[in-house]
């Protein structure tokens, strides 16, 4: 059980709209101070989950622990949490500081400790100069941290963010995000934070919940998430990956093409005769001119097409069945053309292996021929 100021617990809850179950009995404990990540596709039900957390809306079933509290019933500003939101909703009509105070006028906050706590939300979000200006004469990075403040203004153990930087273009984005987990380090406030930008959970995160469906997938801090998928699904969503419909084998997969995969760590224990995923990350597979000297964890392709990114080699490789998504290092000596025939081979650590029942896959490789 967690008590602790800051902490969160969830425990079987379900949320449904008529037929629609948002929230599929999720199950996720938050600790205190942590950074924490909803990540998943569009509908996986993350706002629904901060909505609870929230207290906008009332879970069907389970429960809700915030801070050790139960909070069934208990109304959002009752709440040790407050919610900053993609749409940042500013007041046009009131300076930043005014919009800042606006909360704390509400609930009846006395004069002299609204100015004073405005002064310090300001501050946290290095705003204070910007005090006097209106939403419309302040840039949308500027704007988001005046929401920021906002939410901050009430001193919450628990900063709800959904979607915050969606609005913004890329470069802002990503000053933010590193603005914002500074923001979260210094103060030690626990963030829950929505996003399905997979890049933004990893680089900012202590830990990640990947949800589909309305259910936890996977819950692991970034490196873990990436380097051991525990199911296809988050293999796929988290980085790029390349898949391969087979049967298990006692060591790893007989592919449809036939691949031969050897896994040295399966993810998932499929017995043997069974439908199987095999995967391998583009950065894992290794192109050459030369045949390997191995039967298994290779196949033969011709390079269908080749983009240069500045560190890294994009190919697209096609085998007989498939393309194949290969990134290898600018320093790599080989460099192939269109038309080049290969060898890609992998390591058998570099394979994953999953079973096949579960059908949730997000493909990585790109056509060839667009
Ligand atoms: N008020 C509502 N009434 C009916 N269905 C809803 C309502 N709110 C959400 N849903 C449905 O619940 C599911 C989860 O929605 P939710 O908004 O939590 O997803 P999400 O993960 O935040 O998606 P996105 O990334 O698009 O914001 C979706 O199928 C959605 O259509
Ligand atoms: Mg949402």
């Amino acid at each position: 059980m967690v008590t602790e100021r800051g902490s969160v617990e969830l425990v079987d809850v379900t949320k449904r709209y008529g037929d629609v179950t948002a929230v599929d009995k999720i199950n996720l404990e938050i600790h205190a101070g942590e950074f924490l990540s909803l990540l998943g596709p569009s509908g996986c039900g993350k706002t629904t989950t901060l909505r609870m957390l929230a207290g906008f809306e009332q879970p069907d079933e389970g429960f809700i622990r915030i801070s050790g509290q139960y909070v069934q019933g208990v109304p959002p500003y009752k709440r040790d949490v407050n919610t900053v939101f993609q749409h940042y909703a500013l007041f046009p009509h009131m300076t930043v500081a005014e919009n800042v105070a606006y909360g704390l006028r509400q609930k009846g906050v006395n004069k002299s400790e609204i100015a004073a706590r405005v002064t310090e939300a300001l501050d946290m979000v290095q705003m204070s100069k910007l005090a006097d200006r209106k939403p419309r004469q302040m840039s949308g990075g500027q704007q988001q941290r005046v929401a920021v403040a906002r939410a901050l203004v009430n001193r919450p153990s628990i900063l709800l963010l959904d979607e915050p930087l969606g609005a913004l273009d890329r470069k802002l984005r990503e000053e933010m995000q590193i603005e914002l987990k500074l923001l979260q380090t210094r103060l030690g406030i626990t963030f829950v934070f929505v996003t399905h930008d997979q890049e933004e959970a990893m680089s900012m995160s202590d830990r990640i919940a990947i949800m589909l469906n309305g259910h936890v997938e996977q819950l692991a801090d970034p490196e873990t998430v990436y380097e051991h998928p525990t199911t296809a699904f988050v293999a796929g969503f988290v980085g790029r990956n390349n898949f391969w419909q087979g049967t298990a084998t006692e060591h790893g997969s007989q592919a449809d093409d036939g691949t031969v995969f050897v896994a040295s760590r399966p993810e998932e224990d499929v017995p043997n005769g069974e439908p199987a995923l095999s995967a391998v990350r583009p950065e894992c597979i290794h192109l050459s001119s030369a045949q390997p000297a191995k039967s298994e964890n290779c196949v033969q392709a011709t390079v269908a097409g080749v983009s240069y990114f500045g560190d890294v080699l994009q190919y697209v490789v096609r085998t007989r069945t498939k393309d194949l998504l290969v990134l290898v290092p600018r320093t790599n000596p080989e460099r192939f053309q269109v038309d080049d025939a290969v060898w890609c081979s992998w390591s058998a650590e570099d394979v994953y292996l999953f079973s096949a029942r579960q059908a949730n896959i997000v493909m990585a490789a790109p056509s060839a021929t667009a």
